[in-house]
């Protein structure tokens, strides 16, 4: 199977999470645009749905999805995303897609968080990946000495603007081996509006699509 294929089960695998009712948050990336055409075959079981990016909002929309704020639909009973790398910890890297702000709020405001994957993104420490940080643009340069400072090589997302108005900074060579430690060190600086990090909030349930089939990890 390759990566597209995984990335097809993983989606298909979220969709026993749509209960009748459900309020839910949709995620942003290649993995959630598949799980957004899944979607369209328990439209009815759908009471409310929430988009983490402009992005993700225009192709629910495309599929015939009436698309609602956060501050309409209230707190969400299940938000569904993927992620650039994830642990057994339930930690996740995410931001490559650039939309992490609105998908940490979609994440806190959810009673359970589904995180769908193919397993190239399994891993035992995070920070192959390079950390995604958005950074109000005028402490762009500020903000990356501080990352240097913390043995990481930031480099500046060309090109790219987030949908509420920030840059993103790719922090390349850390080493998360603390990562609720670094999201709240992170955090904490000056000009970061959101680090890449999700471990305050993990995910509550990670489906990873491999050759085998799906593996379901629960957290407890
Ligand atoms: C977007 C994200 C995505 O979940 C992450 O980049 C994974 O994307 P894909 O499903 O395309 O591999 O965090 O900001």
């Amino acid at each position: 199977m390759d990566q597209a294929q995984k990335k097809r089960q993983a989606a298909r695998a979220a969709i026993e999470f749509i209960e009748p009712g459900v309020r839910l948050g949709v995620g942003t990336g290649s993995t959630v645009n598949l799980f957004i055409e899944e979607l369209a075959r328990v439209r009815d079981r759908i009471a409310a749905v929430t988009a983490s990016s402009r992005e993700t909002e225009q192709r629910l929309k495309a599929a015939g999805f009436e698309v609602a704020e956060l501050a309409e639909t209230g707190d969400l009973d299940l938000y569904v995303d993927g992620a650039d790398e994830a642990n057994k910890h339930f930690h996740l890297i995410k931001g490559g897609g650039g939309a992490l702000t609105r998908e940490k709020v979609l994440a806190a405001a959810s009673r359970r968080f589904v995180c769908i994957i193919d397993d190239s993104k399994w891993v035992a420490v995070l920070g192959r990946f390079p950390l995604p940080v958005e950074v109000v643009p005028m402490a762009q340069s500020y903000v990356a000495r501080q990352m240097v400072r913390a043995r990481g090589q930031p480099i500046l997302r060309k090109g790219f603007v987030t949908d509420n108005g920030n840059v993103i900074l790719d922090v390349h060579q850390l080493s998360i081996t603390n990562p609720p430690d670094m999201e709240a060190r992170f955090n904490q600086i000056a000009g970061v509006v959101t680090v890449g990090i999700f471990a305050s909030r993990p995910a509550d349930v990670i489906l990873m699509a491999e050759d085998a089939g799906i593996k379901r990890f629960d957290r407890r």
